[in-house]
């Protein structure tokens, strides 16, 4: 997979995406990720990237014209073109799948009050928001983004299972509680049923605490 990411600040794209298992899923030559600096498409000679909005309104709104020529210079006909924003389609697991297919993501991060509308109306094929707050520019998402997709390649994880038994694999459940060693932690002991050695008792353990976990910090999971 290759990625482009383009954005006012191509190091706080990159920072989270250059250690750990990113970092070895791009030595390894499974992902190629590059952020671009957005002013390098800017024809203005201050490098302004940004203008006041029409209609009047508060901030400032990136301007068509670096966008454009951003996409337009890093396109190929396969590429999945994204925006991060608030306003965009919440990024959920089942997202981060079906982004983890695409051969080449391009993604741009919003900054200031966002992005002048033709750019989501010729250029944009899904907008993405990762979660109802706003943050101070789209490049950490964008990372988050990123780091969800990546991991989800072939090979990025060492252990190929840990992937699919994570929370959100099923949508609608959160995990079961784990624990380790030791068995007695300042008088707080492992469940027993975990320390039975009984693999059809210690699965509807599980079933049954991921429900009642999944009732206690996401009832909207089991409205779905
Ligand atoms: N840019 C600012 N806030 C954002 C969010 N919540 N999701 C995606 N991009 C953003």
């Amino acid at each position: 997979m290759h990625i482009d990411i383009v954005t006012l600040f191509p190091e706080v794209a990159l920072a989270p995406l250059s250690d750990s298992i990113i970092q070895r899923a791009r030595a390894a030559g499974i992902v190629e990720v590059f952020a671009h600096q957005l002013r390098d498409w800017s024809e203005d000679k201050h490098k302004r990237v940004d203008d006041t909005l029409c209609g009047g309104g508060q901030g400032m709104l990136l301007k068509p014209e670096p966008v454009f020529a951003a996409v337009e210079a890093l396109s190929k006909p396969e590429t999945q073109v994204i925006l991060m924003t608030p306003q965009g389609r919440p990024f959920k697991q089942a997202v981060a799948r079906e982004l983890s297919r695409k051969s080449h993501l391009l993604i741009l991060c919003g900054h200031y009050e966002g992005v002048d509308y033709r750019v989501i109306e010729a250029l944009v094929d899904l907008e993405l928001s990762i979660g109802d707050y706003v943050l101070t520019n789209g490049a950490i998402a964008a990372a988050v983004v990123c780091d969800a997709v990546i991991r989800l390649l072939p090979g990025a994880l060492g252990d190929e299972r840990s992937s699919e038994e994570e929370s959100f694999s099923d949508p609608n459940l959160l995990e079961a509680p784990a624990y380790t060693r030791p068995v007695d932690f300042r008088g707080m002991k492992v469940p027993d049923v975990l320390l039975s050695g009984h693999h059809g008792k210690i699965s509807a353990w599980k079933k049954e605490q991921a429900e009642r976990r999944t009732a206690v910090n996401r009832p909207d999971l089991r409205k779905d």
